[in-house]
């Protein structure tokens, strides 16, 4: 019965794709008026993560990874304290890119010496071989394929191998080799960043622009700096990200600064000052990541230092002042037809989502990520033919207008909380 009370009068549906299942990092959801704190925080300094810290991830709980390229390892913390709760150094020289799927699936570069890229399982003191480069990996990405990719910065190529498939030696995935800026060219490419169509991003810092490649074409897109007209200018971005609503993010090594872009295109959101040391500023910032409360976290390297830029406004000025209640759960998908998919939470709540040509985003979000199927490409036969469809947790976030009557203790969600619109 309640579930007809809350269907009639939700007024808008939010979707966040698992922050769906494949994605172990952040990707945040953001408005085009959304600031940070212009002066950041340290959440680490040299004592703490080491003098020349590379680069940074962190998971969907706030678990924070960095290399740490002087110290030949990489540390973790969890989120409220500054002991690590996990060093990783045997074997390791000078890494540099970091991917982390799991706990127990740590991705760790040891190619600038050792020619290889590890994988780390949980309190294991070793890394494994999963691939066998010729030159250090700037940044590393897997796919939601399990497609592991390197950026080879001082070979001009990203190459990629399949995990699982037992094979350590990678193939091409863009670039020639040779430095250049044409458009199969690269140099000196760094931050990496392959999205749900498989389509890879690279930042190809000393062509100052970001180049994207779609899934086996040799021949890259630019979508921002030189070459992208109407974008921004850049020198030598290092580290890409999209967020929720595939806007991207870069943080520019050469400019010391980091960039957003929203529907109103491309504006500097943290160290626009110029470099420096002050709170406000950056030097040399190397590699970003979103905790999941949208604040940023950034290697800033010449000043040896993590800095944090905390989310100050994330409201997107809707046209309501109402008092809107909110309330996120996670929910299956329990069945789908070429009509509609429907959802389930665990306490057996239920919702129905219907497919429309003009269906909401989150909708088309499901079909892509969950089935692989794209509404666009009238793949919807596919949904039909698949006999076991995969558990595919996806979080959904529902919005009472003017609601009085629904209580978050009334409803069978798993956390609930008020927020004023
Ligand atoms: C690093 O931070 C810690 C804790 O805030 C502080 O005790 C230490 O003095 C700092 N070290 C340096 C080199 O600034
Ligand atoms: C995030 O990382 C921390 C630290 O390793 C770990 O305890 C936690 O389980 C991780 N969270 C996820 C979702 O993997
Ligand atoms: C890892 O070590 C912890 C503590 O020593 C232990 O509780 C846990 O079961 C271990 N996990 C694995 C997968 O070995
Ligand atoms: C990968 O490199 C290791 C040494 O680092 C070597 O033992 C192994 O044979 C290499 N594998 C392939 C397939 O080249
Ligand atoms: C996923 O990777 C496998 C190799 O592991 C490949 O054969 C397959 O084509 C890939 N699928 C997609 C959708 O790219
Ligand atoms: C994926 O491809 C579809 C159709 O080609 C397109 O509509 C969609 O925007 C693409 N998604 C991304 C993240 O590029
Ligand atoms: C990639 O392209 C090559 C030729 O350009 C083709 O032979 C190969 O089958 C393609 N691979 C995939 C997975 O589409
Ligand atoms: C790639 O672009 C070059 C021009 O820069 C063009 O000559 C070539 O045909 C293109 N290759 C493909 C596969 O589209």
């Amino acid at each position: 019965m309640i579930v007809i009370n809350i269907a009639v009068q939700y007024l808008a549906l939010f979707l966040t794709i698992n922050q769906l299942m494949g994605v172990p990092f952040n990707q945040p959801k953001f408005c085009p008026s959304t600031n940070w704190n212009p002066n950041a925080i340290t959440f680490a300094n040299t004592s703490i993560a080491g003098a020349c810290s590379n680069v940074i991830f962190i998971n969907k709980t706030n678990g924070i990874y960095i290399t740490e390229n002087c110290n030949s390892q990489v540390q973790v913390w969890v989120e409220g304290n500054m002991t690590p709760v996990r060093t990783m150094s045997f074997g390791l020289n000078q890494p540099q890119g970091l991917f982390v799927r799991t706990n127990d699936n740590v991705f760790i570069d040891n190619a600038r010496y050792n020619g290889r890229v590890e994988k780390w399982m949980l309190n294991s003191t070793f890394g494994r071989i999963v691939m066998n480069v010729t030159g250090p990996c700037y940044s590393l990405f897997i796919d939601f394929n399990s497609t592991l990719y390197c950026s080879m910065g001082t070979q001009n190529m990203v190459v990629k191998v399949p995990l699982n498939s037992g094979g350590v030696v990678p193939t091409i995935a863009a670039g020639t080799g040779g430095a250049g800026s044409s458009a199969s060219m690269l140099s000196n490419p760094h931050g990496i960043f392959v999205d749900n169509n498989l389509t890879l991003y690279v930042a190809d810092c000393s062509n100052n622009r970001i180049q994207s490649f779609a899934f086996n074409q040799t021949n890259g897109t630019t979508i921002a700096g030189t070459g992208a007209s109407g974008t921004i200018s850049l020198t030598c971005p290092t580290g890409i990200m999209f967020d929720a609503d595939e806007y991207l993010f870069i943080v520019e090594y050469g400019g010391s600064r980091i960039i957003g872009s929203s529907f109103n295109g491309f504006r500097c959101i943290a160290g626009c000052r110029g470099p420096g040391s002050s709170p406000s500023q950056l030097n040399t910032p190397y590699s970003f990541s979103f905790d999941s409360y949208g604040n940023i976290f950034v290697a800033d390297q010449t000043n040896c230092r993590i800095q944090k830029f905390l989310l100050s406004t994330n409201s997107c000025a809707e046209t309501t002042t109402s008092q809107a209640t909110t309330i996120t759960t996670t929910m299956n998908i329990i069945h789908s037809s070429k009509k509609m998919i429907q959802l389930t939470t665990p306490s057996k709540f239920t919702d129905t989502l219907p497919i429309t040509t003009n269906s909401h985003q989150s909708v088309l979000d499901i079909l892509k990520y969950c089935f692989n199927v794209d509404p666009m490409r009238k793949e919807l036969q596919k949904l039909k033919q698949k006999k076991k469809k995969k558990k595919c947790p996806v979080i959904v976030k529902y919005v009472y207008i003017d609601a009085p009557s629904i209580q978050p203790s009334e409803v069978p969600f798993l956390s609930a909380e008020e927020t004023a619109m």
